[in-house]
């Protein structure tokens, strides 16, 4: 376990900004890290680097060069980061329009009278997304109902539904409002076996600073992420498309090569800061592992984050040292269950008798910095089959501590009428 090796956690945390302290507010403790992670001080110093360059990629001179062996090392880096060993990897606006675009490209060439089958427990990124495009292309959509429980929607859930006329599904890897992940290769196996040549696209957005991805597992053709949820920073996301979905009519310049999924002049920074989040992730695996293939420390690192985070959660909900967790708490309801092994670094609750956004408030005024998920536009698929108008999401990454849990504990433990 991380925080079983001396020293370990100190350093992982001296990698990362503000890992304390809020430029704006002073000393906090940071538990919104599903509405954006740290950041490694790697991408900070890179992005200043490449943003004073003014040269474009594709000119023959040394800096063009650079720039575009740049871009391709960190294509390479992606493919052993996320396990693809086919496909390609392109950045976009961000991970919402990147799941449109992949959606978008999916159903307009989908056959006339075909399917679209998604699931209730996804962000809207993805289902607004199949939504309109389905409707726009004259395809049906089939909706997976979650299980509202345990906040998850599984391959059996997904087969029920399934039909050898479904074109297009999508998968959401991990909630940000209940904090549970799916099983994505269970799904995309079972969608498979009935439509096998379906094009099956995954919001990997949540899931991604959580450790473990491994694309070539899944057999699936589009997956998201956004860098800034990933150690990375703010202004772009990140696909990996399938040779499949690659060689599908899409939008792009007349005459440019048909495999060109990216829009204009690319930013060589974002690029460069993915290579510093790997970099980071293959640092932190020769930390927790003897490993010496690459791939197999970031798979060991992946591996140390989850037990960490599980290890950090249960002290969440069971307690630690002689703090009550939140299931001892009567005032206290956990979401999609207290034991749920699909958890991944958070856990959304409600406090009796507390409007949610009264109790972050209430938190921040004590430098502990959580986020309240509203039944609206964004968590309404998931909060009001529960009954809720809001939650609090506490949403944590392998840099907090146990320290910074019973802190969080000793607030809350108080907070009742
Ligand atoms: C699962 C999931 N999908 C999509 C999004 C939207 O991501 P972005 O705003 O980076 O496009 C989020 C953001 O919270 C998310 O958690």
């Amino acid at each position: 376990m991380l925080h079983q090796t001396p020293g370990l956690i100190e350093e992982i945390r001296s990698r990362f900004a503000h890992v304390d302290a809020c430029p704006f507010q002073g000393p906090r403790i940071f538990f919104e890290n599903a509405g954006g992670a740290l950041t490694l001080n790697t991408v900070i110093d890179t992005s200043a680097k490449f943003a004073a360059i003014p040269d474009n990629q594709g000119r023959d001179n040394v800096a063009s060069h650079a720039l575009v062996d740049i871009i391709n090392r960190a294509k390479a880096d992606l493919s052993v980061f996320m396990n693809a060993s086919e496909g390609q990897f392109f950045v976009g606006e961000s991970g919402t329009e990147l799941l449109f675009r992949m959606i978008r490209t999916a159903c307009v060439n989908a056959p006339k009278g075909g399917k679209v089958i998604g699931s209730s427990i996804e962000h809207p990124a993805s289902r607004s997304a199949a939504r309109r495009w389905a409707e726009i292309a004259s395809l049906d959509y089939v909706n997976v109902p979650h299980d509202d429980a345990t906040g998850l929607v599984t391959a059996e859930d997904y087969a029920a539904l399934m039909t050898p006329d479904v074109a297009v599904a999508t998968i959401l890897h991990a909630s940000p409002v209940t904090g549970m992940g799916m099983d994505v290769a269970a799904i995309a196996r079972v969608i498979r076996a009935v439509a096998p040549d379906c094009f099956i696209i995954v919001d990997g957005i949540q899931h991604a600073a959580h450790g473990q991805m491994d694309i070539d597992s899944y057999d699936v053709d589009g997956y998201a992420i956004s860098p800034y949820k990933v150690f990375s920073r703010h202004g772009y996301g990140i696909a990996w498309i399938s040779n499949r979905l690659t060689a599908l009519p899409h939008d792009q310049l007349i005459d440019a090569p048909a495999n060109g999924w990216e829009f204009g002049t690319r930013d060589t920074g974002s690029y460069a800061a993915m290579t510093d989040v790997v970099g980071y992730f293959d640092w932190l695996g020769g930390q927790v592992s003897e490993e010496t293939d690459r791939r197999d420390r970031i798979r060991a690192a992946g591996h140390a984050i989850h037990a960490y985070e599980t290890h950090l959660t249960n002290a969440m909900i069971k307690g630690t040292g002689n703090l009550p967790g939140l299931s001892d708490m009567d005032h206290i309801t956990i979401l999609a269950g207290a034991d749920n092994p699909a958890r991944e670094g958070l856990v959304s609750i409600t406090v009796e008798g507390f409007p949610s956004a009264d109790v972050v408030t209430r938190l921040n005024q004590q430098g502990i910095r959580t986020h309240t998920r509203k039944a609206d536009h964004y968590s309404g698929n998931v909060l009001i089959p529960l009954g809720l108008n809001d939650c609090i999401r506490i949403s944590l990454c392998h840099y907090n501590t146990e320290h910074e849990v019973a802190q969080l504990l000793a607030a809350l433990k108080d907070m009742k009428l």
